[in-house]
């Protein structure tokens, strides 16, 4: 087997080039691809939350009804710099990725 590599002249190594990049090419962006913790990927649902409270193990908000004024608008996309409360990211997260989340809006009926 050693003796094959010996016999190979430079053009044949020349035109293993391609090859070896292409190879190497794959194996880095598989590398990168699970480093940069795609879980989805792997099999493992993604993360929703991406920069709310992330030094706490769980967000949780709460908001009195009292305070809530005719309406309340609610972030269900975890985009909004203002969260629990939408500041209108979802349309830039729906424009970026094609998905199609919106907030929740909460009432007070009219009496
Ligand atoms: S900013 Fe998240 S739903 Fe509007």
């Amino acid at each position: 087997m050693l003796d094959f590599y010996k016999n190979l002249s430079g053009s044949d190594w020349a035109s293993l080039i391609p090859f070896g990049v292409a190879c190497a090419a794959i194996g880095f962006g598989t590398k990168l691809i699970l480093d940069n913790n795609l879980e989805f990927l792997k099999g493992k649902p993604s993360k929703v939350n991406l920069s709310v409270k992330k030094t706490e193990g769980k967000v949780v908000d709460t908001v009195d009804m009292e305070d809530i004024g005719k309406q309340a608008v609610f972030c269900r996309c975890w985009r909004s710099k203002k969260f629990p409360y939408c500041d209108g990211s979802h349309n830039a997260h729906n424009e970026k990725c094609g998905d199609n989340v919106g907030p929740l809006i909460i009432k007070k009926k009219e009496s």
